[in-house]
């Protein structure tokens, strides 16, 4: 991998830039710096398969400097997809993927793969039986209207079969050459619905206790440990908190971090929100309301967004580094590596988070708008990303794939 280097003395006179622009290891990977590109659905996988344009996505923000990149949501499963034209793993694939791994490898980037099972926010109506499966038995708010009003519980059968398909959908990505492998703990997906007590109401070994939520989710982990073994980093991207009352709170996301760290995680990149819910916390600033009507393809969905779109999608203010005062609390008590995510944009706010002891930042629509910032801020060309937060981005993924509005 080619680490950049800093002209000019700037090294010396900006040393926590310099160090968050230097090679760190994840795991066992070495990443030419500490910047990640974090998941950003892309849009791009007609049919579920990887596309050219999902390439070069991914090829232009390596090219533009980040340390890793990651391929973001790629369920491991048919019925852990929300919608049908969401990636799912299988052999058919791993050919398009071993491309795509290769083409980011060239541009001497690493890349990860964010794996994730949707739980019961399902509104894939090709599903045999409609089916939306979760913790317990809930009323399904985002496939309400393509009716699947209801999930159910699922059995102990389901949770094993759905642990052997997280297991068998990262060993695939290994096969396909990815570096890591990123597991979706969090933003209310399946994971995340047995780890918070709002939506997991199960009586039996999984449900009720922190210690129960957390069984399943940790039994996810070790068969993928023991799956893809020591050699290839496992990510988890979890929930500092849910941003609603009787959610997960940061107290319990303590908790789940500790349990992640002696579990072995290789590091924990730190997010909230909850996609039902509070879609708008995982982001900041303005929920895009007028575009997300515009984008949505189904009828009755465009007129649920006109009334309720306001109510459900609340706007949060934007802040820069939104998720450091919570994350820094994860900091004081795990010595794992973490992922500062939410909100950064600029050479400071990297310095920032090297100053508060974090090992990695993960940046999301900064790098959408600009994705060869980094590059930029290395040679001394960029201090800050364009990126207003306007979120518009967030319906350009249904427009034909993600996107900065502010390009012509
Ligand atoms: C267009 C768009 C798509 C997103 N898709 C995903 C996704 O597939 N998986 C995920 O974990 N987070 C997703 N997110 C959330 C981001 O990973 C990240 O948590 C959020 O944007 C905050 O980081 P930022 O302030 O650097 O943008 C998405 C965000 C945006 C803007």
């Amino acid at each position: 991998m080619t680490a950049f280097e800093m002209p000019g003395g700037r090294a010396a006179a900006r040393p926590l830039l310099a160090k968050a622009l230097s090679p760190a290891m994840l795991g066992r990977v070495e990443l030419r710096n500490r910047i990640i590109k974090t998941a950003t659905y892309e849009g791009m996988t007609p049919g579920g398969t990887p596309s050219d344009a999902l390439v070069r996505h991914h090829v232009e923000l390596a090219r533009g400097g980040v340390g890793m990149t990651t391929v973001a949501y790629c369920a491991v499963s048919p019925d852990g997809r929300t919608f049908a034209e969401q990636m799912w793993m299988r052999d058919a694939i791993v050919p398009a993927l071993s491309a795509l791994v290769s083409a980011v490898h060239v541009e001497g980037a690493r890349v990860s793969l964010q794996l994730g099972h949707c739980g019961y926010f399902s509104r894939n109506t090709e599903l045999p039986g409609r089916r939306s499966l979760g913790p317990s038995r809930l009323l399904n708010e985002y496939g309400l209207l393509s009716g699947i009003p209801f999930s159910r519980a699922m059995d102990e059968r389901e949770l094993a079969a759905t642990a052997a398909d997280y297991a068998a959908a990262a060993a695939c990505a290994k096969s396909a050459g990815f570096d890591a492998v990123e597991i979706h703990f969090g933003h209310g997906y399946l994971l995340s619905q047995f780890l918070s007590p709002a939506t997991n109401r199960r009586t039996d070994q999984y449900g009720g206790s922190l210690e129960n939520r957390l069984r399943f989710p940790l039994a996810v982990l070790d068969a993928v440990r023991a799956r893809v073994g020591g050699g290839m980093p496992i990510v988890a991207k979890t929930n500092l908190r849910d941003g609603f009352r009787g959610g997960l709170e940061l107290d319990e996301a303590v908790s789940v971090c500790e349990a992640l760290e002696r579990a072995g995680i290789d590091a924990i990149e730190l997010t909230g929100g909850f996609t039902s819910r509070t879609p708008f916390y995982l982001f900041r600033g303005k929920a895009p309301i007028k575009e997300m009507i515009e984008v949505e393809k189904s009828r009755l969905h465009r007129m649920a967004l006109r009334l309720f779109g306001r109510r459900v999608m609340r706007d949060y203010p934007f802040e820069e580094l939104f998720f450091l005062p919570l994350a820094k609390k994860i900091r004081e008590r795990v010595r794992v590596p973490l992922i500062l995510l939410g909100g950064c944009l600029s050479t400071a706010n990297l310095e920032t988070a090297m100053s508060e002891g974090f090992d990695f930042v993960a940046m999301g629509r900064a790098l959408i708008a600009d994705p060869d910032l980094v590059a930029r801020m290395t040679d001394g060309r960029a201090e800050r990303s364009r990126c207003t937060s306007c979120n518009r981005c967030v319906a350009e993924m249904d427009r034909g794939g993600v996107r900065c509005v502010l390009d012509p």
